[in-house]
């Protein structure tokens, strides 16, 4: 299988198939084009689909369990993708990344504590603490006027000298499309660490980071502390969410060990055959699949900035130095907030509201996902155009 501009550009019709992006109830209508939820329309690299049908040709499907070849996987990706060495022994496989999440608030926390983020963030993170019965603690991302966001170290402070038991970071960040550098991670983890406060970094969208930067594994640095969580998946990486596993990565094995625990308490055992089957293919037979996606988002990100460059020309995108989704800035057109989505619906395009992220620094904000051949991108843009110039 070749996997050129063509393949990207044909896309793949997921009508009939209960895909969310495409069908879910109350965002989607016929006609619609949709840039929204984080998955991409696009044919998964042919292994996976190998794996999977081989794996459905052995007629039963009884339980199941993680061998140590789907650790094996994970960390032959990992070492050769980022440079990080994973121990089998250091991982934990979850159903998905959000349930770790709330495995990591729920076992390192207590209820009424303090859970530090940084929005605008992907929007499970503030549900992951407050229907735990923790608090959120939120150190908001500092934009500039180029759009890219930092770090507010000094909040992040305050809330640490107030007790914060433990922060959870988007590394690289969605919405904003920041891949953190060295040296703002290692900041970061020696202030923690100063006071006490645990570390769990969401790193589902590691894969994503174009080049000059590269991606920065929170365990890669020396300042880390041994129980700190890093959650990883192929789900975002190789568009195989549906199959829904992830992992946690720890150095630490009681810190494992409970969220063990914690997630068989909930029922959530680990073991979906085709999950690891396909996981599996992914982490090992795939990489060329990956880096021919990343050369064609990279043209996308050049597509969407000029079109809406000519089209919205008030508009700001932040840098788009990771993920496949791009945080755009729309106060200048003066749409009242509540109006954007309706108009965007009216004008048939389905994009993520910023407020999903954070009711405030997600306010006049709307998230496009660019995971999409070229055509649907260029068709969405000028749709979200004509919605915000609408009187
Ligand atoms: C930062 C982040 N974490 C987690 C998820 C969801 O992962 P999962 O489906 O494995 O829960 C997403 C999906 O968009 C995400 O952007």
């Amino acid at each position: 299988m070749t996997y050129d501009r063509a393949f990207f550009d044909a896309g793949i019709d997921r009508r009939g198939t209960n895909s969310v992006k495409w069908s879910a109830k109350g965002v989607m209508q016929e006609g619609m084009v949709p840039l929204w939820v984080a998955d991409m329309d696009f044919a998964c690299a042919e292994p996976i689909r190998e794996a999977l049908i081989r794996r459905a040709q052995h007629p039963n499907y009884g339980y199941t369990f993680a061998g140590p070849e789907d650790a094996e996987a994970l960390a032959g990706f990992w070492k050769r993708r980022h440079k990080l060495d994973i121990r089998p022994s250091d991982t934990l496989m979850l159903p998905t990344v959000v349930a770790g999440l709330r495995a990591c608030v729920n076992t390192m926390t207590q209820p009424g504590d303090g859970v530090i983020i940084q929005t605008p963030v992907y929007g499970p993170f503030t549900q992951s603490v407050t229907e735990g019965g923790r608090v959120v603690l939120d150190a908001g991302l500092v934009r500039d006027a180029e759009g890219r966001y930092t770090m507010d170290y000094a909040a992040i402070e305050r809330f640490l000298r107030k007790g914060a038991r433990l922060m959870i970071l988007c590394s690289p960040h969605n919405p904003v499309s920041r891949a953190w550098d060295q040296e703002e991670l290692r900041a970061l983890v020696v202030l923690l660490k100063r006071y006490n406060c645990r570390l769990v970094s969401d790193e589902i969208h590691a894969d994503y980071v174009y080049a000059p930067r590269v991606f920065h594994p929170i365990l890669s640095l020396p300042e880390t502390r041994e129980d700190t969580v890093s959650l990883v998946s192929a789900s975002k990486t190789f568009n195989i969410a549906g199959l829904q596993q992830a992992t946690a990565v720890c150095r630490d094995r009681d810190t494992l060990a409970l969220l063990g625990r914690f997630l068989e308490r909930s029922g959530a055992n680990t073991g979906n055959i085709f999950a690891l089957s396909g996981t599996r293919a992914a982490y090992t037979h795939c990489d060329d699949w990956l880096d021919a996606l990343m050369s064609y988002l990279r043209e996308n990100q050049d597509a969407l900035k000029e079109l809406l460059g000519e089209l919205l020309p008030h508009a700001v995108i932040s840098p788009m130095e990771a993920t496949y989704l791009a945080w755009v800035d729309i106060r200048p057109y003066d749409t009242p907030h509540c109006d954007i989505d309706k108009r965007c619906r009216k004008h048939g395009v389905a994009l993520t509201d910023g407020q999903f992220f954070g009711v405030s620094s997600g306010e006049g904000f709307m998230r496009v996902n660019y995971g999409c051949p070229k055509s649907q991108l260029l068709e969405g843009v000028q749709r979200f155009a004509h919605a915000i110039k609408e009187n």
